[in-house]
């Protein structure tokens, strides 16, 4: 990376649904914060799908691409990594990412459990790298206030959180059976996939998760079979070869928040699907105090609904429209009501990804973060089969909300 000018080199692995955001996201940078001064060169992409190489130069613009993601590593243009492999590639890649000096910004979940996980924050750690997770839904501005009004202590001492993550991407019975079903591939099911960002989001609105019970549910056992590189996990095929499903469809929780949380003591529930109808991207946090309380789904990303006070002539729910006031909104849009989307949120992480590859504050979730969320997945996963409550070690997300 040259001091002077700030550009960045961006390697890319994987060119799939998060390749092409992650993509997007590094060409957006320049243009939504000007105001540091990073541009970037997109200089390579590998994936094993020759088409989507060459997507990835024709389209995406892109100047190289590869079938080998080991040439994204070893090149000298190549300043930050974004690993958007599937999930059994994380570890591997990780590592290798970080054995090269490489900064890299990684989709959760990191491994497939907590193991490799462990064994990525070790590898970037030793090596000094910057790193950053695909954990996009804390940078939603009113996720970002909802973070402050708890910090703040406005709603008083925090009791209970409930959190949902409910998705229909695999509520047809005839859904493809992506690699996403596949343990070998995957590791757990809607755990990995749904849950840990449910994890991710409670710990950065309330804190730390000292303990946890789990149960889990597979809803369908067979699915028909898609081709790695084809589709997309919301496909669905009619009379396709079937094959098994190895992970879970439905995952519940019960938690306790452990003492250096901003919610000390506090309890709660969280809960995934991959097979509900219904809500499509349900994703919900509810944090409940002696003073008040919010409200936050995703489907609704622009909004919060806050209560704060009892007894009073207005007591209920206030809906907060996000605005130039909250998180990163007025890089985006000039007044509330003109709504950011998802792909905003990855701008975002991207922009705190490289403000720290700069040198800048490291305000990204990083790989210790990624750490914690998977000792709770893990801890979730052991309880789910022994019925038993699970104590987890602190590891220490590094920007979890703590007192
Ligand atoms: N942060 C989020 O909200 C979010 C959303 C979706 C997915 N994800 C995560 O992103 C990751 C990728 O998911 P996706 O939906 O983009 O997957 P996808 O199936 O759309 O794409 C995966 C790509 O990896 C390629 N690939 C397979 N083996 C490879 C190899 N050896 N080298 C290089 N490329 C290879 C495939 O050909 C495919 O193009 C997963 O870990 C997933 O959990 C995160």
């Amino acid at each position: 990376m040259s001091q002077e000018s700030r550009t960045i080199g961006v390697g890319l692995i994987s060119v799939g649904w998060m390749g092409k955001l992650h993509s997007r996201a590094y060409q957006t940078v320049p243009y939504a914060y000007p105001e540091l001064g990073i541009t970037t060169k997109l200089v390579i992409a590998a994936d094993t799908a020759p088409g989507r190489v060459d997507y990835a130069r024709d389209v995406l613009g892109f100047a190289e691409g590869t079938t080998d993601y080991h040439d994204v590593l070893n090149h000298p243009d190549v300043d930050v990594v974004s690993i958007c492999a599937p999930n059994f590639l994380h570890a591997e890649i990780g590592i290798a990412a970080a054995k090269a000096g490489k900064h890299f910004w990684i989709e959760k979940p990191v491994g497939r459990g907590y193991d490799e996980t462990a064994a990525v924050q070790e590898a970037a750690l030793e090596a000094g790298v910057v790193t950053s997770i695909g954990y996009n839904y804390r940078h939603a501005p009113a996720v970002e206030h909802a973070r402050k009004l708890v910090a703040e202590g406005r709603l008083g001492r925090i009791t209970n959180v409930r959190a949902v993550f409910f998705s229909g991407y695999a509520s047809e019975p005839n859904g493809a059976l992506s690699w996403r079903f596949d343990r070998k591939l995957a590791g757990t099911g809607v755990l990995a996939d749904l849950f840990s960002h449910a994890t991710d989001l409670c710990q950065y609105v309330v804190g730390p998760i000292a303990e946890v019970t789990a149960l889990t549910s597979t809803v369908y056992t067979q699915r028909p079979k898609l081709a790695m590189g084809s589709g997309t996990h919301f496909a669905v095929i009619e009379n396709g070869e079937m094959g098994e499903v190895e992970n879970e469809d439905y995952a519940a929780a019960l938690v306790r928040f452990g003492p250096s949380a901003v919610g000390a003591g506090a309890v709660g529930t969280i809960e995934s699907s991959r097979v509900a109808v219904g809500p499509e991207c349900g994703y919900q946090i509810e944090v409940y105090g002696t003073e008040g309380s919010l409200k936050w789904d995703f489907e609704r990303m622009n909004e919060l609904k806050v209560c704060l006070g009892r007894n009073n002539d207005e007591q209920g729910y206030t809906t907060v429209n996000a605005s130039p006031r909250h998180g990163d909104y007025s890089y985006f849009q000039p007044g509330p009501g003109n709504s950011m989307g998802f792909d905003d949120l990855k701008v975002i992480e991207a922009k705190k990804f490289l403000v720290a590859v700069a040198g800048g504050a490291q305000e990204n979730s990083n790989i210790n973060d990624a750490a914690s969320a998977a000792a709770i997945v893990s801890a979730a996963e052991t309880s789910s089969l022994s019925g038993q409550w699970q104590k987890i070690e602190e590891i220490h997300g590094t920007t979890a909300a703590r007192a």
